[in-house]
């Protein structure tokens, strides 16, 4: 039987990936704070050690899929909180199962990034020093100190960098043998879509957004495409990022490709 790993499994678009993979007859094993083969708080470097030590007990020593859905939306504090899940803990848990993917057959990974990654350059990324020298205390202190758009900086610049890391390993994931692609969702309903709907900083502009298709997506129209980069049918597409946004890049940045 095929195993995936899910982080941010108990709720929204991980919930929906872990319900069509078990539908699909996978095994998963999900990390969550609840409701998760692995229970973990993935804020810490302890965390995500203990994250990776559970898992590592749980497997025979490969591992066929893993899908990073853990998040935090830019309504959550403090907003170090979401630099340190949105990409520490999405970097070290992909790093850190690359070892046991590559003992698997055919393996792929998919990290949820989203539209927010192209709302700034990679070149103007604010906290891009910080993030590639693995310094989570500077990045952390950065978005802190940056009042009331910290959470919206802390939400863009985190998803920005993670698309960009995962770009940066197509290489060695390529020489590995594992697939690695992230899918970038537009506004998805979920606990995450309507907290930050109800925040008084960011939930006119969320309401705003609205993709070309006149509605947010379900998480399971993000769930698809996840089991589709995740799949054999997939098999030459590696370093991808796949909106799953009802048409809203397009709509924002027509001629960025
Ligand atoms: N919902 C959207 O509109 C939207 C749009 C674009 C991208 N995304 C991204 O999709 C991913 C999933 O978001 P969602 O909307 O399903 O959110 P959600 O809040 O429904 O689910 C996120 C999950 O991550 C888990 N998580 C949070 N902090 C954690 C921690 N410290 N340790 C372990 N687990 C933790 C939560 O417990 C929760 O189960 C996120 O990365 C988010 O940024 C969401």
């Amino acid at each position: 039987m095929l195993t995936t790993v899910v982080s941010g499994s108990a709720s929204g678009i991980g919930a929906a990936v872990v319900q069509a993979l078990r539908a699909a007859g996978q095994r998963v094993i999900g990390i969550d704070l609840r409701d998760a083969e692995v229970i973990a708080d993935l804020s810490s470097a302890e965390g995500r050690r203990l994250a990776l030590q559970a898992v590592q007990a749980q497997l025979d020593g490969r591992l066929e899929g893993l899908v990073l859905c853990a998040g935090l939306g830019p309504q959550v504090r403090p907003e170090s909180l979401i630099v340190s899940i949105n990409y520490f803990a999405a970097l070290e848990l992909l790093d850190g199962l690359l070892p046991l993917l590559q003992k698997g057959d055919s393996s792929a990974a998919v990290v949820i990034s989203s539209t927010a990654a192209t709302s700034l350059e990679w070149a103007d990324n604010p906290l891009a020093g910080a993030l590639v020298a693995g310094d989570e205390a500077a990045a952390g202190e950065r978005v802190m100190a940056a009042g009331a758009q910290g959470g919206y900086l802390a939400y863009a610049a985190s998803k920005n960098a993670l698309s960009v890391a995962v770009r940066q390993r197509v290489a060695t994931w390529g020489q590995a043998g594992v697939r690695l692609n992230s899918v970038a969702p537009g506004a998805t309903r979920t606990p995450l879509l309507a907290a930050g709907l109800q925040d008084p900083r960011y939930g006119q502009a969320i309401r705003d957004y609205i993709s070309p298709l006149g509605r947010n997506a379900e998480p399971h129209e993000i769930a698809e495409a996840v089991l589709f980069l995740l799949g054999p049918r997939a098999s030459f597409i590696h370093g991808a990022q796949l909106f799953v946004d009802g048409g809203i890049d397009a709509l924002t940045r027509p001629t960025r490709l």
